[in-house]
């Protein structure tokens, strides 16, 4: 998740490319740069670091200019090192790209490239782009980049500028990319809080369309050069409105952004033809005999799902336990046991303690993290991104489900190099992963049933929450969300453990959220709703589309779009995460600080 700046006009850019930086620093903070055209040509100034290093590096350099493009970047490929900063150019210096966003395909490319005579001077997938854009160039180059874009297979807001040229191009397909509309100017830009300042007249620019910009105004086509009319939109948002690009909470942003997040987790790391992912980590998965999984909160219930993966694909022992616990018990921890601390922002102090005792213990470490150079990125070995951008809202959202899909990628390298999963079986699961952000996009479509469910309950003393195998970390993800955000007492159980106590609790004002959906233990899941049924309970079930049985057993009823059952955790949790959003919301309660919490436990 990174932040793109485009001006051209008659004003000097390089204001307005850092004023709108500035604005969506948020979006990232590992680097950033500037390209403008100046009398001298194009120039480039970038720096690792934050924006103010640009700054500084800006006032000795004094780059003057009516167009020019600018980036921070939240890095995916490559460090955050000054030659991975963008833009990117090429050799001959006149050509200029940003890009936000995976290209798959980036290493065929980049080889193909190499053979052709291509230098690289980075290590990112994004300077294919400049690369490619340059070799289709024949003097238009509009054309250029729907050319260069036909080669390329990903998820991308990328931005071109050429010396010789006094105009902008860019395209997205995913990554997000909104056109500000001036008088004699023109804007582009990653997100609205950096255009309100120039203009309230925006373009949000669809999947697969392409666009130019010069000062006088402003084109739009898609991938073919066909014209595309796009509406012009008068937003009217406040700058805090604008960075929660018009949702009421950063909650409910960030749940929506959850199908673009998974893009960003999987996207350049799965290899369908191989029947493997490529985590660019060295460690050798066969030379590892037990996993631990240590991690807090949400993040746990990532460790607990990551546990039933690991046993179920790579056949490898494999246990989920709560930092605070963990570092405390004397574990029993040997070489040959890798510890994985999961956590968003890498700075939780029980889960560095965590990971800390593994190490002393002389476990191999990982961290499945998202916060770059974060304190624990800094204490193991070696670190799998998760690549969620930064999450503001207290209640974590898209860091779990990112955390999920890296507990998938995580337990295919696993199994592949152990040799438990065939390529073929590999293949279709990747198949299936790929899937993941559309479905993810289908279960936001239910956010009004939820909402009526929400209306139905929300007065309710106490929730439990019930799923069975995989889907029972999404009960306890489930019951968590609700009880932090909204206040009120939720349990979470394996369904099959109910009754074994639980089921006492259960009368005609409890409503049970039941993860049904079709999968291994579906069946007995039924058998479980029934036997809440019979004592009174108010079911509601997050079941398959196309289930017919289901509402004949559930007060209410969220489908579901069919999904790889292993996979079903990552599309189930979404409604949940609504559920709470929206009880909370009725409740009045301060959804993105919600009382007593913080966003970063950094304290025992
Ligand atoms: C729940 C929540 C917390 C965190 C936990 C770990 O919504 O956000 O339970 O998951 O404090 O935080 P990280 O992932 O930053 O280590």
């Amino acid at each position: 998740m990174c932040g793109i700046v485009g001006y051209v006009g008659f004003r000097n850019a390089t204001d307005i490319l850092v004023d709108g930086l500035r604005r969506l620093e948020y979006r990232g903070y590992d680097s950033a740069g500037v390209a403008v055209r100046t009398a001298e040509g194009l120039r480039v100034v970038k720096r690792s670091g934050k924006l103010a290093a640009l700054e500084a590096l800006l006032k000795e350099e004094h780059l003057e200019g009516p167009l020019g493009v600018g980036h921070t970047r939240w890095a995916t490929h490559g460090a955050p090192t000054d030659p991975n900063a963008h833009p990117h150019t090429t050799e001959d210096g006149k050509i200029a790209v940003i890009h936000n966003g995976i290209i798959e395909n980036y290493l065929e490319l980049k080889e193909a490239l190499l053979a052709r005579g291509h230098r690289f001077r980075s290590e990112t997938d994004s300077e294919v782009f400049a690369h490619l854009v340059e070799e289709k160039y024949q003097g238009d180059l509009f054309q250029a980049l729907r050319e260069a874009l036909k080669e390329v297979r990903g998820a991308y807001a990328v931005v071109v500028v050429h010396e010789d040229h006094e105009e902008i191009v860019a395209a997205r397909t995913v990554s997000p990319l909104v056109v500000g509309l001036g008088a004699g100017e023109n804007f582009l830009a990653s997100d609205v809080p950096a255009l309100l300042p120039y203009t309230r007249r925006v373009i949000f620019l669809h999947d697969g369309d392409l666009v130019r910009l010069t000062r006088e105004g402003v084109e739009v086509t898609d991938l073919a050069g066909n014209p595309v009319a796009r509406e012009v939109v008068e937003v009217d948002w406040t700058l805090e409105a604008a960075e929660k690009g018009g949702f009421p909470h950063y909650m409910l942003k960030e749940i929506y952004e959850q199908p673009w997040v998974l893009e960003n987790t999987l996207g350049g790391r799965l290899r369908e033809e191989e029947g493997d992912v490529d985590l660019g980590l060295a460690l050798d998965p066969r030379e590892v005999e037990r996993v631990h999984f240590i991690a807090c909160g949400t993040a746990a219930y990532a460790g607990w799902y990551g546990k039933y993966l690991m046993e179920i694909l790579a056949r490898i022992p494999a246990e989920w336990e709560v930092a605070s616990e963990y570092r405390y018990r004397d574990p029993v921890v040997d070489g040959k046991t890798l510890a994985v601390a999961i956590s968003q922002s890498g700075e939780t102090i029980d889960t560095l303690e965590g990971i800390r005792e593994a190490k002393a213990k002389g476990a191999r470490t990982l961290g499945v993290i998202n916060a770059k150079g974060s304190s624990i990125t800094r204490e193991v070995e070696e670190v799998l991104y998760i690549h969620a951008g930064p999450e503001i809202g207290v209640a974590s959202t898209k860091a779990y489900t990112a955390m999920l899909a890296a507990m998938a990628l995580l337990a295919v390298r696993f199994a592949r190099a152990r040799g438990t999963l065939s390529k073929e079986a590999a293949q279709a699961l990747i198949r299936e992963m790929r899937k993941l952000p559309r479905l993810v996009e289908e279960a936001l479509e239910k956010r009004p049933i939820v909402a009526h469910i929400a209306e139905k309950y929300h007065q309710a003393q106490d929730f439990l929450f019930l799923g069975r195998h995989v889907q029972a970390p999404t009960a306890y993800e489930g019951a968590l969300k609700l009880k932090e955000i909204s206040y009120i007492h939720a349990e979470a159980y394996p369904a099959g453990e109910m009754k074994h106590g639980p089921i006492a609790l259960i009368d005609e004002r409890l409503p049970v959220v039941v993860l049904a959906t079709r999968g291994p233990l579906y069946e007995k899941t039924l058998s479980n709703i029934q036997e809440v049924r019979a004592r009174g309970g108010k079911v509601i079930a997050v079941a398959t589309e196309g289930d017919e049985e289901i509402p004949k057993l559930a007060q209410d009823v969220i489908y579901l779009p069919e999904v790889h059952p292993l996979l079903a955790p990552i599309v189930s949790v979404v409604p949940l995460q609504l559920l709470a959003y929206e009880v909370a919301v009725l409740l009045g309660r301060d959804v993105d600080q919600p009382r007593n919490l913080a966003k970063s436990v950094t304290v025992e």
